[in-house]
């Protein structure tokens, strides 16, 4: 399909990044796309959403150390095809994007909005596009022990940590991973029904 969208554009040239380039930049930069994340709906208008953004080193260092614990756990445990999707695409315990990049924007929701994670979720969508924008590479990372992780940022009792966001300049040029054919995926008045286009 031919696009000539801004959004296409952006959703197309994005991916997760796992390798950053420690050069710090302008913290404005990062409000600057919270700000557009912020302008997602959600359930009830609640926007449910809290964004940390963690640029202390000291810090970034524990969360990494408390995120490889929990890692440890989960690695061991993977089994399946889990484990072998993991083992194809080199992902280990080890998560030294937490601690070799400038921002972590950690995103929590209010656990008792209406549809609160699905409203932070589609913050998120915005965030990563915002920050594709300006040329940030960035990564959805959930760890598996989330709130202890959480306890780290002293989040209130009500609000769930959704996802850590590493964001920085890439280090080096990851491949796009590919993506299904709309016609595997979109289908007319019923599921399976071929859309002639
Ligand atoms: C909800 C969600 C959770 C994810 N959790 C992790 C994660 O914990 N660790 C990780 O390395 N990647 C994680 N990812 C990134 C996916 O692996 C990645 O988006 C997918 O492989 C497609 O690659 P792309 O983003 O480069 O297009 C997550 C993505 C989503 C949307």
């Amino acid at each position: 399909m031919s696009d000539q969208s801004i959004v296409g554009e952006l959703a197309r040239r994005r991916r997760s990044v796992r390798r950053f380039k420690k050069n710090k930049f302008d913290l404005k930069i990062i409000l600057e796309c919270i700000d557009i994340a912020k302008e997602a709906p959600s359930g009830s208008n609640a926007q449910p959403w809290h964004f940390v953004v963690v640029e202390n080193d000291r810090m970034k260092e524990e969360l990494r150390e408390v995120c490889e614990n929990g890692e440890k756990k989960f690695y061991s445990n993977a089994r399946g095809d889990l484990a072998e999707w993991l083992r194809k695409k080199g992902l280990t315990w080890k998560k030294e994007f937490l601690s070799n990049v400038p921002y972590i924007i950690a995103v929590f929701g209010y656990k008792k909005a209406p549809y609160s994670r699905e409203s932070v979720w589609l913050a998120v969508g915005y965030l990563l596009l915002a920050l594709e924008e300006r040329g940030i590479a960035s990564l959805t990372y959930t760890p598996p022990n989330r709130d202890e992780v959480a306890k780290l940022l002293k989040y209130p009792d009500d609000y769930r940590l959704e996802v850590l966001i590493p964001a920085g300049y890439e280090d080096g040029e990851k491949a796009r991973e590919p993506r299904k054919n709309l016609d595997e995926i979109a289908s007319l008045n019923y599921f399976g029904r071929k859309i002639d286009t």
